[in-house]
């Protein structure tokens, strides 16, 4: 047998076996890990838009409130996105010459909208409506994050039909008084926080579905 494999064989048939056998297990295991990693989920990826539109400059320098721009979403199911009569309202104002405008410019002398790119999206076969969150206590960070405070918009959940139920089975985490769904700043420790969720379902009686055809119809 020593004739055949010399000594240092044997450390190398370990060594050789171990890493196989971890490759085993690691693969598929990393494999598990990165399909609920935000890479593969595109939670926080931030996506190209035609224009630098940056919400810290709008929201926190300049006070202006969510529903000013996405003035749909406590009417109606979409939120929507401002058109540019309401960005010309004070760029045909201020920075009226500024190179990083002239797409708004342009969309608004030529009368074509101004081609934003989605950022957050459900599929097609699924009903989801922001009337029915924002005036019944679901503030807009609870869903997207302090926007105030990105420079461009990304993607914080995972908008998956869980995401979606776990919310559903217990609001009372995330419910807030109607006069502060806009604000980005409410965030009470968690006992206070299920006070106050608990007092609100209660007054409001919230009781969000949970039968597939409510979000499938
Ligand atoms: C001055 C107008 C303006 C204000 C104020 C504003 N937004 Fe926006 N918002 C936009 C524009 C324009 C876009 C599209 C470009 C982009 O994604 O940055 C957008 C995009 C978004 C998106 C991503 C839309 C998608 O495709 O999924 C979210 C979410 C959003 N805004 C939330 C908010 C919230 C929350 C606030 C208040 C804290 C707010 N916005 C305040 C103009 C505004
Ligand atoms: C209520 C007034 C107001 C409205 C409405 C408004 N802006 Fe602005 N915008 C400003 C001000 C003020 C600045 C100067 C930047 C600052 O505050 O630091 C600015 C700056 C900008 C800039 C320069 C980059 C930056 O963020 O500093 C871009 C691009 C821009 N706005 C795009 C838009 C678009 C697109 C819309 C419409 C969706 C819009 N703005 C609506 C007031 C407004
Ligand atoms: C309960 C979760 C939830 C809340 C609360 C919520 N959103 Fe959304 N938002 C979504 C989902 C989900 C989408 C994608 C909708 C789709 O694909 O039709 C979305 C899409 C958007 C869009 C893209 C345009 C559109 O209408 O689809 C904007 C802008 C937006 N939200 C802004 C807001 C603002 C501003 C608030 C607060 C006033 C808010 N959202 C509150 C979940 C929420
Ligand atoms: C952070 C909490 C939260 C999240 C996340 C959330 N919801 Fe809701 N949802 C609620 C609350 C609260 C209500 C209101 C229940 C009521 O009025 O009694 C509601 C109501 C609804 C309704 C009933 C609307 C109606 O007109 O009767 C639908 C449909 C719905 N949600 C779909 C969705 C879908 C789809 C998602 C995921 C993409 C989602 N929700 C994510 C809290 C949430
Ligand atoms: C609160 C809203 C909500 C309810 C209630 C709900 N779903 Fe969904 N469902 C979703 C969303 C959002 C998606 C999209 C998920 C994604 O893209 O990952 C989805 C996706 C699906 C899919 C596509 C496959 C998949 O996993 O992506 C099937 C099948 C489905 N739902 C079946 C059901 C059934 C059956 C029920 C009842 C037991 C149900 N759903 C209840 C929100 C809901």
């Amino acid at each position: 047998m020593s004739s055949i494999y010399p000594p240092w064989a044997n450390s190398l048939f370990w060594l050789l076996s171990s890493a196989v056998g971890l490759g085993i297990v690691s693969i598929p295991l990393g494999l598990m890990i990165y399909v609920r990693t935000p890479y593969s989920t595109n939670v926080r990826k931030a996506v190209e838009q035609p224009i630098q539109f940056d919400h810290r400059h709008h929201v926190l320098d300049d006070g202006i409130d969510c529903l000013f721009c996405h003035h749909l979403a406590d009417r109606s199911d979409q939120a929507g996105l401002p058109p540019t009569d309401l960005c010309m309202g004070c760029h045909g104002q201020i920075w009226i010459e500024a190179p990083i405008l002239q797409t708004v410019r342009e969309s608004f002398f030529e009368d074509i909208p101004i081609p934003w790119e989605r950022v957050n999206g459900v599929p097609d076969f699924v009903f989801f409506s922001h009337k029915a969150h924002v005036n019944r206590g679901v503030g807009c960070a609870s869903c997207h994050g302090n926007v105030a405070e990105m420079a461009v918009v990304y993607p914080v959940a995972s908008l998956t039909m869980d995401w979606c139920l776990d919310c559903h089975r217990e609001p009372e985490r995330h419910l807030r008084p109607l006069d502060r769904i806009t604000d980005m700043n409410w965030n009470p420790p968690p006992l206070e926080q299920l006070r106050i969720g608990r007092e609100i379902a209660r007054e409001l009686g919230i009781s969000p579905p949970t039968t597939c055809t409510a979000c499938h119809r």
